[in-house]
């Protein structure tokens, strides 16, 4: 028999269902709960709802492990390959020879941008912020592309995740060169995905960009260790806007700007801001983290804690690594680096971080590893949205070919004014 909770209400008893994941992780089927009872949960910042059954990314908080399609992240480090493992995550299976060989030439052949759509790049200011630019370019795809405005089967699912991989970095690195008021420069064929990026963001019509194999291998990495991470919020807001049958490519825009938030991707960004806010002086890695502890302050310390890891973010031990072994093979130095280092000592040997089990996420050393294979503070957020789009194309397509989703619509408690007639307070 399948095993229930009971719930008592005003005296009445409900058997709820029980449902268990692969890994036996446990959760209260509440489906019917409205309908029987007349309640429903309130769960604000969802921390203990369940949105949906995925097949996608398994994570253990407590334990720190993260995998993709069951495969643990750590076994990537040292074949870093962002194409491949974007592949994993779509379709389910790593790709055979020819499977990858066939989505390479796809995104060779798709990664420029209609012409029509550049001219919308001279449209912003020169200051905009390159998330910005990113989201409201993906979603002018969907106006280039209505072909895709509708997924059924698999093939069509390859190409336009082919489509949306590839442009997403044409359009990432356009703008960066609009920020910078540089020529746009065209994807070179002959390169692979991580190094024509590179190219098209720092080549000069005058003078190629070289990509060596350590900053090819760092940025792999990079963006494997950010392609998925569950229902975080980027994600849930991909499902949530796909949930209406909205197109890929509108769901993923959606997803970039809930990224841009400080308390999600955003995080790098100050990460960075706030290691060189102690490197110029302004205060002692000692003073940040006494400041990061008093509520009153406004401030955190930024690149630590995790909703759901309550223990060391396996991402954050494959960054440190990669950003110690990078230096090392760069034979460079980044202050920066001994003052994260510095913090994380401070923090894991204080009570209020031992007690919260707030340990370094991935952002927490990502932007030093950015900072030294020479990504511009301003592209850190769309560094992560490039990495994590894979991901967003996993769960769009999950929920797309699902029968059972339905269209995600939450309740409310209602805590306004009860009914009050209308009196208009204008004159005449
Ligand atoms: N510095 C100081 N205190 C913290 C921090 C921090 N970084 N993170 C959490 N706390 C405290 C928080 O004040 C609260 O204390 P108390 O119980 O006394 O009220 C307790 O720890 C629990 O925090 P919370 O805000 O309820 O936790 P949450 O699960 O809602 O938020 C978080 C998770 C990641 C938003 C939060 O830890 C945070 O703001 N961290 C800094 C921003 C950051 O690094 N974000 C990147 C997250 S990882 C990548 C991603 O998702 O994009």
């Amino acid at each position: 028999m399948a095993e229930t909770v009971t719930l008592q209400v005003d005296g009445k008893e409900y058997h709820l269902p029980l449902v268990q994941g692969t890994e036996g992780e446990r959760a209260i089927d509440i489906t019917r709960l409205r309908a029987e009872t007349g309640l429903i949960t309130l769960d604000p910042g969802y921390a203990n709802t369940g949105s949906c059954e995925s097949a996608i990314t398994y994570i253990d908080g407590e334990q720190g492990i993260l995998r993709y399609r069951g495969i643990p992240i750590e076994q990537f480090e040292n074949h870093p390959n962002f194409v491949e493992v974007a592949w994993l995550l779509i379709f389910g299976k790593l790709p055979d020879q020819q499977e990858y060989a066939r989505f390479s030439e796809a995104l060779t052949n798709t990664a420029n941008i209609d012409e029509s759509m550049k001219h919308n790049f001279q449209g912003f200011p020169r200051s905009a912020p390159p998330m910005a630019i990113l989201s409201a370019m993906i979603n002018a795809l969907s106006c280039f592309h209505p072909e895709f405005r509708k997924v059924d089967d698999p093939d069509q699912l390859e190409a336009v995740a082919a489509r949306l991989i590839s442009k997403i970095r044409t359009i990432a690195a356009y703008a960066y060169r609009r920020s910078r008021g540089k020529p746009v420069m065209y994807p070179d064929p002959k390169l692979r995905y991580v190094t024509n990026f590179l190219h098209m963001m720092f080549s000069q019509p005058y003078e190629e960009y070289i990509c060596d194999d350590i900053t090819q291998d760092a940025l792999n990495l990079l963006l494997i260790l950010h392609a998925d991470h569950e229902q975080n919020c980027s994600t849930s807001t991909v499902r949530m806007v796909g949930s209406s049958q909205a197109n890929l490519f509108t769901s993923c825009a959606s997803g970039v700007s809930a990224l841009w938030g400080p308390l999600h991707g955003g995080a790098n960004v100050q990460v960075i801001d706030m290691l060189k806010h102690i490197h110029e002086g302004q205060m002692t890695p000692e003073e940040y983290v006494r400041r990061a502890k008093e509520k009153t302050s406004g401030e955190r310390l930024m690149g630590f804690g995790h909703r759901v890891y309550k223990n060391f973010d396996p991402r954050a031990v494959v960054l440190q690594r990669t950003a110690e072994r990078l230096f090392r093979k760069m034979n460079k130095h980044d202050p920066l680096l001994d003052i994260a280092r510095k913090l994380e000592e401070i923090a894991l040997a204080d009570s209020y971080f031992v007690e919260r089990k707030l340990y370094p996420n991935v952002d927490f050393y990502s932007g030093v590893i950015l900072r030294a294979i020479g990504i511009p503070v301003n592209m850190f957020t769309v560094i992560f949205a490039i990495g994590r789009l894979p991901g967003w194309i996993a769960h769009w397509a999950e929920q797309n070919a699902s029968s059972t989703a339905r269209i995600s619509r939450p309740r409310q408690i209602y805590t306004g004014n009860p009914e009050t007639r209308y009196v208009s307070l204008l004159k005449g």
